[in-house]
């Protein structure tokens, strides 16, 4: 139940701007042909990729966070001044502290806000919704920057084709803003650290060295039976809280790792694929960035208007997965 504001009244969330960015290179399945043995008819038929942006040399997490998070605010009206909670969702974090969010906060030239990031892999940003929206609703923020920015290019091993082919770079933000009409009306949030084994970037800075080894290693057959089980669930989990039904859903924007998992998840729960957001073919795998490059893209080409229902989900390493549920 959200929090009471001055006069009774309740406090919500809302998001009121989207923005997104892409790096300006592009690697085809064709360019991957000639680095791995694979082939463009696999990765199609596989996932659904087509081709994805790489970040360009020295281009870091921040970067990309800061040019998505300038489209934010424009289409929000807001200044950055006016911000006063950053959280950024990243597996990739430009160094090991401070965190992205205060690189985020210094680049955009913000002096005062809580800034912070949440690694929860390719549900990052359906956790930094929904903490955001936790802090809005208790009272100890009014405008929110969530991003979700990552570089998967510098995790990748590319000698392995099982990996290489899927994962893309890129950023997404939204403005979240303090509102007495109800914006996000649901979330659910899980984590099962058992699995982490399925789905690993295990190397670690000890003393100096590299320890371990760096590189995304997954068992993608295990990942994607574990994926459309518990997408569906959770799905059922907020609809259920919100008394809604799949009818009642316009659209529905899944984590981008596999067309494959898309559709099973909306055969599982008897949507139309017409309702799903799709651009993993264009971005890839982008992890945490891979929702809100999603939404913004629906948003600005129009798909999404004033008070539709907007349903996203998503599940990533650790395991963690979860949905966040929206009236827009
Ligand atoms: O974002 C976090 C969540 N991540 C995911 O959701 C990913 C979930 N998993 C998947 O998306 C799919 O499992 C993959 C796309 C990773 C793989 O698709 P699959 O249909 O499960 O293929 P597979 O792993 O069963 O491999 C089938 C065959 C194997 O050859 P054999 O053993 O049948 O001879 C692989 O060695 O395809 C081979 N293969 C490839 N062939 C060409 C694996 N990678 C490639 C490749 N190109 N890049």
């Amino acid at each position: 139940m959200p929090a009471k504001g001055k006069g009774g009244i309740l406090i919500h969330s809302r998001i009121v701007g989207t923005g997104s960015y892409l790096p300006s290179r592009v690697l085809t399945n064709f360019d991957l042909e000639k680095l791995v043995d694979t082939s463009h008819e696999w990765i199609v038929t596989r996932s659904g990729i087509v081709e994805r942006h790489l970040a360009v040399e020295g281009e870091q997490a921040s970067d990309m966070a800061f040019h998505a998070s300038q489209r934010a605010l424009g289409a929000a009206g807001i200044g950055a001044d006016e911000i006063d909670l950053i959280i950024v969702a990243t597996t990739t974090p430009d160094q090991i502290l401070p965190s992205t969010a205060c690189i985020l906060q210094d680049k955009l030239g913000i002096k005062k806000a809580v800034a912070f990031d949440v690694q929860a892999v390719c549900s990052g940003f359906v956790y930094a919704l929904n903490t955001a929206d936790l802090y809005i609703r208790g009272g100890q923020a009014s405008n929110a920057l969530v991003v979700g920015a990552e570089v998967l290019s510098h995790l990748l091993n590319w000698e392995d084709r099982t990996t290489c082919v899927l994962f893309g770079d890129g950023a997404g933000a939204v403005v979240l803003q303090r509102s007495d009409v109800p914006g996000i009306l649901a979330a659910r949030l899980h984590a099962n650290g058992s699995y982490r084994g399925m789905l690993s970037a295990e190397g670690s800075i000890r003393n100096g060295a590299v320890f371990g080894n760096p590189f995304i290693r997954m068992d993608g057959q295990a990942v994607f039976k574990f994926a459309v089980k518990v997408l569906s669930e959770v799905v059922e989990e907020v609809l259920a809280e919100s008394k809604m039904v799949c009818n009642d859903i316009d659209w529905l924007i899944p984590h981008q790792a596999n067309i494959r998992i898309m559709e099973a998840t909306a055969k599982k729960l008897g949507l139309s694929m017409d309702k799903v957001v799709v651009t993993v073919d264009y971005h890839g795998n982008t992890s945490a960035a891979s929702i809100p490059l999603a939404l913004d893209t629906a948003v600005r080409d129009g798909r999404i208007q004033p008070g539709q229902h907007v349903l996203m989900e998503a599940v990533g390493g650790g395991f963690t997965w979860g949905a966040v549920l929206l009236r827009w």
